[in-house]
């Protein structure tokens, strides 16, 4: 039987082995919703970086850039860190440089897995339906907050973990762990994260609709995955 595990932080990375794993990067709030957003309306590909200078260096170019720190766009950056921003024609064959304060470090701590996807409420089903069908464990990186770990990401990875409890056994405590959380939440994931650090800092600043949107279930069928560095759908 294959098997599956939850790293509930980037800073646990260390203890897992990925090069024979198939890693799913999720930051739910809002990094990875994000990415799967802007893909399915078009985008031509997204490369994400850690740092943001390298990431703004990418304007010269001909990229759009995408910054974020702490929840807020970074001056000098083209768009932030709203699905809503990455929808319609907004993106429709451009090339995305990419940096966020968690998602893009999970996403490069991830690089030396045998293949990463990305992950998020929003391609739930193309996510479960990929890990099902392919031949690796699997490992699901929650971007978390700065080291820390976070709610949403763990109930993400509680749903995949649930969904395919049949199919992938679990390689330690931390994916039972997400999967009960999930269990208790699900039937109100909004309601379950009100407490939650993420959502504050979000609803400070005024952008719950972001959050409802990030909850919302299999608003699109695809599956990005990192190519040589570069996230393409
Ligand atoms: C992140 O990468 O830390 C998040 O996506 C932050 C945010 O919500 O903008």
């Amino acid at each position: 039987m294959k098997t599956i595990d939850v790293c509930l932080s980037p800073e646990l990375m260390h203890l897992y082995e990925v090069r024979n794993r198939t890693v799913v990067a999720v930051d739910i709030l809002r990094a990875t919703s994000c990415m799967v957003t802007a893909l399915a309306h078009g985008a031509e590909s997204i490369t994400p970086f850690a740092q943001m200078e390298e990431c703004l260096n990418m304007k010269t170019k001909g990229y759009l850039t995408s910054g974020e720190r702490d929840g807020k766009k970074v001056d000098g950056f083209d768009k932030g860190n709203s699905p809503f921003e990455y929808m319609g024609d907004q993106v429709r064959g451009l090339k995305i440089a990419f940096t966020t304060t968690n998602g893009t470090q999970a996403i490069e701590k991830s690089k030396g897995a045998k293949e990463v996807i990305i992950g998020s409420f929003l391609n739930l089903s193309s996510v479960v339906k990929y890990l099902l069908l392919g031949e690796n464990n699997v490992l699901i990186v929650c971007a978390g907050w700065k080291g820390r770990v976070n709610l949403e990401d763990t109930l993400f990875a509680g749903a995949v973990v649930e969904k395919l409890k049949d199919y992938l056994g679990p390689d330690c405590d931390a994916p039972l762990a997400a999967r009960h959380l999930y269990n208790l939440a699900k039937d109100n994931m909004a309601g379950f994260l009100n407490d939650s650090s993420h959502v504050k800092r979000l609803n400070r600043l005024n952008i719950y609709r972001d959050f409802e949107f990030c909850l919302s279930v299999d608003q699109y069928k695809i599956l990005p995955r990192l190519e040589n560095g570069v996230l393409v759908a």
